[in-house]
């Protein structure tokens, strides 16, 4: 058993060597689903019919009766010119797994293989996800408009923490991530000559308020105990300096995590952005672009995956809140899930270039998440 599990663990980090040595982008996971469809397929592991263009879903069929559950594994990567310095880096310039989705995906390899050895005791199917474009925020979608997700009833979802030793996780009740929604404002004026402003309406100015007074929606109308962000990005204006251009163009992020908060935001852009562009004496429009929800991490999963982790021997920590997103939000729009940070070894943190995942992560997760999905007490007999 002891040696079944050592060869086991070499060939986990043999296959995420080769995940990492060869990024794809959002939906563009082509060699990426192929080659976790040619593993799963050479373990034995049933790999479902869906109609996705890139990621698959597999399925190990419980022979005790029992809720189905699912776990989600990202698989993208980002367009990162790799410097880890790693020997088995990125082999594709400008494209690295710098998110750690190369690590959810070996670890829901393993814990499938984990779970097939194990399909006498598994009590109800479970479906291992692993999901396209989750650094689009909305490639939970694809999985969404298939069939699969039909009869889940609760849903698992990891992440790479590279603020983390291994053998730490980071678990919490309520919510993790933050809703992540973007907008763009347009605004119009009157071009004119640099030197002749009062022939026009100069968009700038306004533009310039407009960035101020967003701000103020935090520090004014959003309980001060609610967190939320609105970040401006992007300000694009004009393309010379003696002509004042007729538009002007802002865009950027707002983040919360309470659904109300995340209606103020748009009712209060709407609102900031017509009534300065009145006061300037230009126009404005807003586009409103709603990505995903808050991920909610639900209470009783929660508390579970605490009391397994700590029987497995992991060290459990918070899980800090952040006002990054997750996709993994959508699927529990539908079904209760819980998200949890694994910790990958410090360093470095995720989407920077020098990003790592220390390996011997590896079996130990694949285990973990095993053993959340058999439920009980099984961790002792894994
Ligand atoms: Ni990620």
């Amino acid at each position: 058993m002891e040696k079944d599990r050592k060869a086991l663990e070499e060939k986990l980090k043999e296959w995420f060597e080769w995940f990492h040595r060869n990024p794809e982008l959002s939906y563009e996971e082509y060699e990426t689903t192929e080659k976790i469809r040619s593993i799963l397929e050479q373990e034995g592991i049933e790999v479902l019919p869906c109609e996705l263009e890139t990621g698959l879903v597999a399925i190990v069929r419980g022979e005790e009766r029992g809720p189905v559950q699912a776990l989600r594994c990202d698989i993208d990567a980002l367009p990162i010119e790799e410097e880890s310095g790693l020997p088995y880096s990125s082999g594709i310039a400008g494209k690295m797994h710098a998110c750690g989705h190369d690590f959810h995906i070996i670890a829901g390899i393993g814990c499938a293989i984990l779970a097939q050895e194990q399909r006498e005791r598994l009590k109800g199917d479970v479906k291992i996800i692993f999901q396209p474009g989750e650094e689009t925020s909305l490639g939970a979608l694809k999985i969404l408009e298939t069939d699969v997700m039909d009869d889940v009833e609760k849903i698992w979802g990891i992440h790479a923490d590279p603020t983390n030793q291994v053998g730490v996780l980071g678990i919490s009740g309520g919510y993790v991530t933050a809703a992540v929604d973007r907008f763009v404002i347009e605004l119009r004026g009157v071009g004119c000559h640099g030197a002749h402003p009062d022939d026009g309406a100069d968009p700038v100015p306004a533009a310039a308020a407009m960035v101020q007074a967003l701000q103020t929606i935090v520090t004014r109308n959003v309980n001060p105990f609610h967190p939320a962000l609105i970040s401006v990005t992007r300000i694009q204006a004009g393309n010379t300096w003696n002509v004042i251009p007729e538009t002007a163009e802002l865009e950027g992020t707002v983040r919360t995590m309470d659904k109300e908060d995340r209606a103020l935001f748009e009712r209060r852009i709407r609102e900031i952005a017509r009534h300065t562009a009145a006061a300037f004496g230009i126009n404005a429009s807003v586009r409103w672009i709603a990505g995903s929800p808050a991920t909610y991490n639900d209470g009783e999963m929660a508390d579970y995956a605490v009391k397994t982790a700590e029987e497995y021997g992991f060290c459990v920590v918070p899980e800090e809140s952040s006002l990054g997103g997750d996709d993994f939000s959508f699927f529990e729009e539908k079904i209760p899930g819980c998200y949890l940070k694994i910790g990958t070894g410090r360093g470095q943190t995720i989407h920077q270039p020098g990003f790592r995942v220390d390996r011997s992560v590896i079996l130990p997760a694949a285990e973990y998440l095993c053993v959340l999905l058999l439920g009980g007490d099984s961790w002792r007999k894994l």
